[in-house]
């Protein structure tokens, strides 16, 4: 398929997964824009990385949203824009809903107007709650227990009512936890205020916090604490370019499972990030946080089956290695 033609709207494309995703998507020769409103986003790393166009704008403003779809013919949304803080979505649940449900559907409301069928979506691991049978399968049942994942989940229904009412084909990735960095260095992870262990991890190597805490010792795993499911963003993207071939070619909607299929404990990465950086990491034992779940692995058998994607670094000490090649040349 001839992607040179095609062009593709990336909300959220100056964070931290939508900025790994651009450079995928104009590797494969996609022309982009990105729609962000920069709360969290990169205007830097865009202008200095990548070939697309930024427009700095708001996914609930319809003014921006109807030029935007008016003016060019887009053939695809890649939709990335969220807020992401599980523990805020407890504590401010309405900026949750109001942000990743409401301007998701404004977002859906000018592509149906403007005749924009295809979209991606990136749905979490969150809307499956406590698990009940490991590794995880896109079949499990989907139990939220938090406003984060229960605004993913409402918005993936309503994906699923929109198929077959509106011809909108969607493919929803449910990510597991990204983490990494861009292996030629360009982009990597930089949230404010970091709650992702890698990162907090290697600020810890790096002198720039005194201590890393880990919630929970006396878990029912191998170590006592929790493990959990790494996938390299750089693979991610990558999934997300096959997700959208996918789509453009057989016009099917489809749910996928993005994840490493392998776990790593809080130790493991502690110890990984040891040997890779070189450097003393003091820990903190704190209690166990409610709500985390001892273990989190998914199986992603049905996104290798269907689109044919081979994660290339499921390694644990190549996610650390390219997140502190990233942190040492990134200044915080
Ligand atoms: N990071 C993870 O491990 C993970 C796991 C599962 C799902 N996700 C999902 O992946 C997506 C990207 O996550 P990330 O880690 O790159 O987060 P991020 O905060 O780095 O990126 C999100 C981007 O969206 C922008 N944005 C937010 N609200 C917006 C709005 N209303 N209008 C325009 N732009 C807006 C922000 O400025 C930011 O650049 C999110 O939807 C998140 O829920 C992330």
């Amino acid at each position: 398929m001839d992607s040179f033609d095609r062009v593709v709207l990336v909300t959220g494309g100056a964070g931290y997964i939508g900025t790994h995703a651009v450079k995928a998507l104009e590797d494969r020769g996609f022309q982009v824009i990105i729609l962000d409103n920069l709360v969290y986003g990169h205007r830097e790393l865009v202008e200095a990385n990548l070939k697309a166009k930024l427009i700095v704008g708001d996914l609930s403003d319809r003014e921006v949203l109807d030029r935007l779809f008016s003016t060019t013919k887009i053939d695809a949304v890649m939709h990335f824009a969220a807020f992401a803080y599980v523990g805020e979505s407890v504590t401010d649940p309405a900026k949750y809903y109001q942000n990743n449900v409401v301007g998701t559907l404004t977002l859906l409301d000018a592509m149906r107007k403007h005749g924009v069928s295809n979209f991606v979506f990136s749905s979490t691991c969150a809307t499956y709650g406590n698990p009940q049978t490991i590794p995880i399968t896109e079949d499990h049942p989907q139990q939220p227990i938090n406003p984060y994942g229960a605004g993913k989940l409402t918005v993936e229904r309503v994906l699923h009512d929109y198929d077959p009412a509106y011809g909108l084909k969607s493919v929803i990735f449910r990510y597991f936890n990204a983490a990494g960095a861009d292996p030629d260095g360009l982009f990597g992870e930089d949230h404010n205020p970091e709650t992702h262990l890698i990162p907090l991890v290697l600020q810890t190597a790096a002198g720039k916090r005194a201590s890393v805490s880990i919630f929970g010792t006396d878990y029912d795993t191998p170590d006592g604490t929790c493990i959990r499911d790494y996938i390299h963003v750089t693979d991610l993207a990558q999934a997300h370019v096959l997700g959208l071939e996918y789509l453009l070619e057989h016009r099917v909607s489809q749910i996928f499972n993005l994840g490493n299929g392998s776990g790593f404990s809080v130790k493991e990465v502690i110890d990984t990030a040891k040997q890779v950086t070189g450097k003393e990491i003091s820990i903190e034992e704190c209690p166990r946080r409610a709500g985390d779940p001892a273990i989190l692995i998914g199986s992603s058998t049905k996104a290798r089956q269907i689109l044919g994607w081979e994660p290339k670094y499921a390694d644990l000490a190549k996610i650390v290695e390219h997140a502190w090649n990233w942190h040492q040349h990134r200044h915080f």
